[in-house]
């Protein structure tokens, strides 16, 4: 066996290997709840040859994420799901993982493991942020989809709309001043008994509140307050872009406290709740677009991701605002809004693409240190 010296990638200089239009990239992701792996073939157009998950059911008891056992449990979950994952696939030429922003626990698992793999295989190692392997899955599900597009990023740690112009550049429009929509929805449900993950708990309850006449509706949604409505309802060049769930879910709460607990409708509660949350969150994205459409005069469809994303209401929404703008809206699959690997290897083959085929690989990703926190763009709240 040769030393060890040699059997290091080179880790501060570019590799040497150069890149080809058939390598196949290995990702991890283990920022939150969600283990999973993915192998990509860099085809002229990705292609996803494996993909598993494996949501972490541990912490529903708890009612949140419980970071040391979300650690715990990707450590646990890795070897079976990177044994599916390459059963029978030819070995990965680079290996990619999520290394920010997420919990520091399950960075570290995912990242160890996929360095080392690549230190093993001796391939390069790409470090992914998170949000922009988020914002870039759009075109993992539409390869035809040019940059730049206009991005509603709606999950349980983030919110913001965002201009994608290049796997790298991001630019933002608008964000939450405080709490994200996902991790609303999910305190909400927990107020409602409604179990974790609060979001598609909340919708399913939401869809048993029938209304018998749109009088019953609107008091429904009186219920609860519209989030930052006193700010103006303008989509010109003043408009506030900037979102805000914590006094809603404030409001949700004295709701449900102050009142005695069998006069508490809460299928009523969840529907304003989600309506609440969704029909901001849909003002906000047309705001945004609004505004994208004025600066890049792009012909480009309305995309969301993020796992709130999977909110078929939202959807329905979106939809709306979009025909409002000219525009159409593109609804992700929801498998690949909620976290998963498959983003992760994608954001790391466009990186790679960019640098074309025969050239060489993008630094080595070994030294980039893990971070809780790594907002996309200079300006944003991560
Ligand atoms: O993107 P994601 O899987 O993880 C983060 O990066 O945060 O998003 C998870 C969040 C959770 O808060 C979950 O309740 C919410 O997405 N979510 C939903 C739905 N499915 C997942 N929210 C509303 N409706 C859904 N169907
Ligand atoms: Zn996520």
């Amino acid at each position: 066996m040769p030393p060890l010296s040699q059997n290091t990638p080179r880790l501060h200089k570019k590799s040497r290997r150069a890149y080809n239009l058939h390598m196949l990239i290995l990702a991890i992701e283990s920022t939150c709840d969600e283990t999973a792996t993915a192998l990509l073939k860099t085809t002229p157009q990705h292609h996803i040859l494996a993909q598993h998950i494996t949501p972490q059911t541990q912490h529903r008891r708890f009612g949140g994420v419980v970071p040391e056992i979300a650690a715990r449990q990707h450590l646990a979950n890795l070897p079976a799901l990177l044994g599916q994952t390459l059963r029978g696939q030819p070995q990965p030429g680079a290996v990619a993982a999520s290394c920010g922003p997420g919990l520091i626990g399950g960075l570290i698992t995912g990242a160890s493991a996929a360095r080392a793999l690549a230190l093993a295989w001796q391939t390069p190692f790409l470090a992914v942020n998170h949000l922009a392997a988020h914002a870039l899955s759009p075109r993992l599900a539409w390869p035809e989809l040019k940059f730049p597009y206009l991005l509603l990023l709606a999950s349980g740690g983030h919110c913001q709309t965002l201009a994608v112009s290049a796997h790298d550049k991001f630019r933002r429009y608008g964000q939450t001043l405080d709490d994200a929509p996902g991790e609303a929805l999910d305190k909400a449900a927990r107020l409602l008994g409604l179990g974790w993950p609060g979001g598609p708990a909340l919708e399913k309850h939401a869809a048993t509140f029938q209304p018998e006449n749109p009088q019953q509706r609107r008091d429904a949604l009186a219920l609860l307050p519209d989030p930052l409505a006193r700010r103006g309802d303008s989509d010109g060049d003043g408009a506030n872009l900037d979102f805000s769930f914590s006094g809603l879910k404030t409001a949700l709460a004295r709701k449900v406290n102050n009142s005695p607990a069998a006069s508490v409708d809460t299928a009523a509660l969840a529907f304003a709740f989600q309506e609440r949350v969704m029909r901001s969150l849909a003002r906000g994205a047309g705001r945004a677009l609004a505004r994208f459409r004025r600066e890049h005069a792009a012909d480009t469809p309305l995309l969301a991701a993020g796992g709130v994303a999977a909110n078929r209401r939202l959807a329905a929404l979106l939809s709306e605002v979009a025909v409002r703008h000219g525009a159409e809206f593109l609804p992700l699959p929801a498998g690949l809004c909620t976290d998963n690997a498959a983003m992760v290897a994608h954001a790391a083959g466009e990186r790679v693409r960019a640098c074309g085929d025969g050239e060489p690989f993008p630094d080595d990703g070994f030294c980039t240190p893990l971070r809780p926190r790594w907002p996309l763009d200079a300006g944003a709240v991560a």
